[in-house]
């Protein structure tokens, strides 16, 4: 299969259409990261998007809608607090987990009897989602365990000959997936921490709980228990306060002729002062826009990337620091 990367045009969507009304699967920009969309009615080409990534299939996918789509179609039990979240802060990147009224396919929730709806904010996701007018079922548009895709290139590198078509919107400026919300109980749950923070949903429900997996426990939200975002070479990460450790693997692997790069925030960067650095930024949200690009430049050019954490780790943060330590996993 020949696949290839147009801009969001009259066009591009008119072949979307096609595509996804024949059962296949198209690539598309979000805000955060990019998506692989199929139609949450058809079970066989929900399947297929499990094929493509090579996704265990327990791992449930998101439900994209445009942002006037009647969310009562598909979820039931909204809740008073998530009606104010949804007020506050989409279409955004905020996913919102409520009861399911059963009319997606049965793939898209692996069984859970929950699903998961996202509004994007992207101009040309919201243009894809209208056009199309069907609820989209997507997961990241890359390989399964992989670097989260930020650019059309980024998918091409992963899914070329997998896929017909990738819409080009630019890059994803947000950088990682969004939060993932259980809107089910009488307490948002955070089950995946993104950029609309704990406070951000504190502010608009009053109360706001993260869920940790406990060892042993179900996953609530099956994405945790996988690992995820590893880029295609070896990985270490240290924690702030071991930058002279994080120096000598670095001089040490390069003495050795094992190419390593330092990944970090601006300030480590400053103080390592080291010539093969890739630097996130100098505050969380930079840090998110950066991460998952670095990381993809990072497995381009070194065999061993060395991650420094940052200092601070709340707001942002915490979703970047979830994302590199997974990443970091070697196992
Ligand atoms: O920003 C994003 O959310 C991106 C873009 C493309 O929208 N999508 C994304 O999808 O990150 P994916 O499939 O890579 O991650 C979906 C996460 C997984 O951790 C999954 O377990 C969780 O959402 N999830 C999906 N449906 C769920 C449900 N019904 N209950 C609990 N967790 C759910
Ligand atoms: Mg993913």
């Amino acid at each position: 299969m020949n696949t290839v990367i147009l801009p969001v045009n009259e066009y591009s969507l008119g072949q979307s259409k096609k595509i996804i009304c024949g059962g296949g699967a198209v690539a598309f920009p979000t805000e955060t990261v990019y998506g692989l969309g199929a139609n949450a009615f058809d079970n066989s080409a929900v399947e297929n998007i499990f094929k493509i990534k090579g996704r265990p299939n327990d791992n449930p996918l998101i439900v994209h809608v445009h942002k006037d789509y009647d969310l009562s179609l598909l979820v039931k039990d909204i809740p008073d607090y998530a009606r104010a979240l949804s007020k506050a802060y989409l279409p955004g990147p905020l996913t919102m987990v409520f009861k399911s009224c059963g009319a997606v396919a049965s793939a898209v929730s692996c069984g859970l009897g929950t699903l998961a709806i996202r509004i994007p904010s992207h101009e040309g996701a919201q243009r894809f989602l209208e056009y199309i007018d069907l609820p989209i079922a997507a997961p990241s548009a890359n390989i399964s365990k992989h670097v989260s895709p930020v650019t059309a290139q980024h998918v091409y590198s992963d899914l070329n000959g997998k896929i017909e078509l990738i819409l080009d919107g630019g890059k994803s400026e947000g950088g990682i997936e969004s939060t993932v919300l259980d809107c089910t109980g009488e307490i948002p749950l955070i089950l995946r921490s993104g950029l609309i923070t704990r406070e951000m949903i504190e502010k608009v429900a009053g109360r706001c709980e993260q869920y940790f997996l406990k060892d042993g426990e179900r996953a609530r939200s099956p994405g945790m228990k996988y690992k995820h975002y590893s880029p295609n070479c070896k990985t270490m990460l240290f924690a702030f306060n071991e930058l002279q450790d994080a120096l000598y693997e670095y001089e040490k692997s390069n003495a050795e002729g094992v190419t390593a790069y330092l990944l970090c925030d601006d300030k480590t960067a400053q103080i390592a002062a080291v010539d093969k650095v890739l630097k996130l930024g100098k505050d969380g949200e930079e840090m998110a826009s950066n991460l998952y690009y670095k990381l993809r430049e990072g497995e381009e050019k070194a065999r061993l990337i060395i991650a420094v954490a940052p200092e601070n780790q709340n707001g942002v943060m915490e979703g970047v620091m979830n994302r590199l330590s997974k990443a970091c996993k070697n196992s």
